[in-house]
């Protein structure tokens, strides 16, 4: 069970409202996307970028993250065209766009919410999609290229982070490479009930001898790439 939910039961009295107020800051990842992925309008980046902001100022801090995105990707060699990729955390499939738009044909994104894999599934028609905790659980093939931007930190919990990046490392192929965007704190540090702040040494005891490059400015976080060398 959840650690704040079992201190919750703990309590000797529980008065309802008292209940209420505390349920709403547990984190239940599944619950708590699939309830953002249904409650706005499809299109929107909203759901996935900054909640306080307009529509248009999301999108144009998005313009600005895809340009940082491509401009990585080029720098570390990615081709897109002739990689396997997987996508983890696709959410509205901004990326998603993104990678398609490079020439990639083998492209797999997997997200825990069902209800914005539903919606992908009927948009972008020629990829896969899968439901999957990337905690919880991997896919049997593996992949030249897996990019997760902006996901990480919504692992709450070192044990689900240290299994959430033991299963990448099982997807991804030997000479592949791992594009990733994380805050880099000094320490752990949950932000909120619903995100944590990690510093770059948790990904470095996840990949032990892989090569890292230097993490880049992007957005308010970095983004990095993690290559598993032959
Ligand atoms: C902040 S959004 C980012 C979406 C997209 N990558 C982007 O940058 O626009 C985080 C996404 O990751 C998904 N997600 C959160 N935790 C996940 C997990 N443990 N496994 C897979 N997907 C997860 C959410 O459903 C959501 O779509």
């Amino acid at each position: 069970m959840n650690a704040k939910l079992k201190e919750i039961f703990k309590l000797p009295f529980k008065p309802y409202w008292a209940l209420r107020k505390k349920l709403r800051t547990v984190y239940l990842p599944k619950k708590y996307w699939n309830d953002l992925h249904s409650s706005k309008d499809i299109d929107s980046l909203r759901r996935v970028g900054y909640k306080n902001r307009s529509e248009e100022e999301n999108r144009a801090m998005y313009e600005k993250a895809r340009q940082t995105f491509l401009g990585f990707c080029k720098e570390c060699g990615v081709d897109f065209s002739a990689s396997k990729v997987l996508e983890i955390g696709c959410g509205t499939g901004f990326y998603t766009d993104i990678i398609r738009s490079q020439g990639c044909r083998q492209y797999t994104g997997i997200d825990i919410s069902r209800v914005t894999i539903k919606q992908l599934r009927k948009k972008y028609r020629g990829c896969k999609f899968k439901t999957l905790d990337a905690a919880q659980g991997k896919l049997r093939e593996k992949f030249d290229v897996i990019v997760m931007i902006d996901v990480t930190q919504h692992i709450v919990g070192e044990k689900k982070f240290a299994s959430a990046m033991k299963n990448i490392d099982q997807m991804l192929t030997t000479g592949g490479v791992f594009i990733v965007t994380s805050w880099l704190s000094e320490q752990i540090i949950q932000n909120r009930y619903y995100e944590v702040k990690r510093p770059l040494s948790c990904y470095k005891q996840a990949f032990p001898k892989y090569n890292f490059s230097k993490p880049e400015p992007f957005r308010d976080k970095y983004i990095f790439s993690i290559f598993k060398q032959s």
